[in-house]
């Protein structure tokens, strides 16, 4: 034998013996079925030959060979990907499934600590998320008025800059960076029930410093994410240094944002939203316990909000953007979006939130949007013990990645996944349907808690944006690459288009 052939020799037998094994143990160890993992590398290979952009899309093929709950190995990450909208809710309605998966440099946000809400341990998110719904909801949110307030004012705003870049510009925009004020300045809204003006150097700064984050993070989605260790040899190649950076900066001018309420001494006695109730309750004398001085804290504060602002600006902007891609794209939804606006409401006011229930095609729109762009496919959770599901046992600490592209783009459930058709969701009465397969925000007890705020916005952006203006390509015969930029929200390429104004 040349050394060649005894190479291939062994390594063929090594790999043979690995694989029985494999099966043996996942068998004997109960863990659900996947592909062979191979030594280092892990299913990488596998993930790759299935579809080498999107790793989202590369699992939901390989499901239709393993089945729902599918065992991965992300590089050196144990993993289990459940895929399927049935086996997700089923999952996502367990507790043993509530914990986020989180990794040193995301939990540098919340000091070094799971508080907060997006990275908190459960003990910790049970009654800080608890205390943030009630109060979003009492306050700000929760209220249609209060929230159509903001939202005009959002939109006049709005306005002015496409009205300038006609008179400007020709009506030519660029809609990626257009949602990003609106959509920092609606999650701070519904925290401290006030805005910013959009020329005040607070938003722009809280903008620049947000955009920098996902910027930056979105580089640690790919290898690093696979090989953690990697992050800890080399962290000034993945910028981690700049990531601690922002997080310091962020905390800083958040903590100058809450000293500037407390300067005020109202929420004392009389608080008026989200913050000046956490503030007034942290102060109380209610808190006594550890556990609650740790929930009630000004550290768990500044991280809620900034969990607030990373979870809400991105994924806002984000739909808003594809939003004017495919109204352009597809114009005969934009027109036939634009008849139901003129026939239920007519040209004498805009619609509010009020008209949600009169307005069937727009509710489609919107619902057709939510699932075509699936903004978060992945949704990263963690088991801390071994776990029972199905005929399966998940080992304690396995990263356990909920799919929710395999729902939102499901071939069989939907036949034609890859059209924006929003007709799917209008029965021949037009009544809505299929409404509840739409799980963009997820489900069960730590679902997305923006879902409200996101909803109403989107629906006032995109039905009184149809009713002031006309989108059109920018260029004769533009074609568009709807494809997704993938981060961890994924995000439309830019594009440019032309606004024309109606009324
Ligand atoms: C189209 C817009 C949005 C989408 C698609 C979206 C989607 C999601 C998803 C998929 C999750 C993960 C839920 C889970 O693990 O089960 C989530 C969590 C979260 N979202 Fe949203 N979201 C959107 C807008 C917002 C907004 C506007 C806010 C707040 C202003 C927000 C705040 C949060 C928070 C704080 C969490 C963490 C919840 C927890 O761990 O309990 N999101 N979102």
């Amino acid at each position: 034998m040349t050394l060649f052939e005894s190479v291939l020799f062994y390594l063929t037998v090594t790999l043979t013996l690995l694989w029985v094994y494999q099966i043996w143990d996942r068998k004997n160890r109960r863990l659900p079925p996947g592909p062979f993992q191979l030594p280092l590398i892990g299913s990488i290979l596998q993930i790759v030959l299935a579809d080498n952009k999107y790793p989202f899309k590369a699992v939901y093929k390989l499901s239709k060979k393993y089945g729902d709950v599918m065992s991965l190995k992300f590089g050196s990450v144990n993993a289990v990907v459940i895929n399927g909208y049935d086996t997700i809710k089923n999952i996502l309605n367990q507790e043993d499934f509530l914990n986020r998966f989180d990794t040193d440099w995301f939990l540098h946000r919340s000091f070094g600590k799971r508080i907060g809400i997006l990275a908190a341990s459960t003990e910790v998110w049970r009654p800080t998320r608890r205390f943030t719904m009630r109060n979003l909801r009492d306050f700000g949110f929760g209220k249609k008025h209060f929230q159509q307030k903001f939202l005009d004012t959002e939109m006049h705003d709005l306005s002015r800059l496409l009205d300038q870049a006609i008179e400007q510009n020709n009506g030519v925009i660029e809609p990626h960076t257009l949602f990003r004020i609106p959509s920092v300045n609606i999650a701070w809204a519904s925290a401290a029930g006030s805005r910013f003006e959009h020329t005040d150097p607070k938003i722009l700064k809280l903008v620049s410093l947000m955009s920098e984050f996902t910027s930056t993070a979105s580089i640690l989605d790919g290898v690093p994410a696979a090989f953690p260790f990697l992050l800890r040899w080399f962290p000034s190649f993945f910028s981690i240094q700049r990531l601690s950076d922002i997080d310091d900066e962020m905390h800083q001018f958040l903590r100058t944002l809450l000293s500037d309420i407390r300067g005020r001494e109202t929420y004392k006695t009389d608080p008026d939203s989200f913050i000046e109730a956490f503030l007034q309750h942290m102060e109380s004398d209610k808190i006594i316990s550890p556990e609650d001085r740790e929930v009630f804290s000004e550290e768990s504060l500044i991280s809620t909000l900034y969990d607030l602002f990373l979870a809400g600006s991105d994924t806002t902007s984000a739909s808003m953007t594809f939003a004017l891609m495919w109204l352009t794209m597809y114009p005969e939804v934009q027109e036939k979006l634009r008849n139901e606006l003129e026939t239920v409401i007519g040209n004498g006011r805009l619609a509010t939130l009020e008209d949600k229930l009169s307005l069937p095609y727009a509710r489609a729109v919107i619902l057709e949007l939510h699932r075509h762009n699936h903004l978060v496919p992945f949704m990263p959770r963690k088991v801390y013990k071994d776990t029972a599901y199905d005929k399966y046992i998940i080992p304690a600490d396995t990263l356990v990645v909920v799919n929710l592209y395999s729902a939102l783009m499901d071939d069989d459930f939907w036949g034609d996944p890859q059209n924006f058709r929003p007709s799917r969701f209008l029965d021949d009465k037009n009544n809505i349907i299929n409404a509840e397969r739409i799980i963009n925000f997820a489900a069960g007890k730590r679902n997305c808690i923006g879902e409200i705020i996101a909803e109403s916005t989107i629906f006032a952006f995109v039905t009184q944006l149809v009713q002031k203006y006309d989108f059109l390509p920018a260029k004769d015969g533009q074609v568009f690459n709807s494809d997704k930029i993938h981060g961890g929200v994924l995000s439309a390429h830019k594009y440019q288009i032309k606004v024309r104004r109606r009324v």
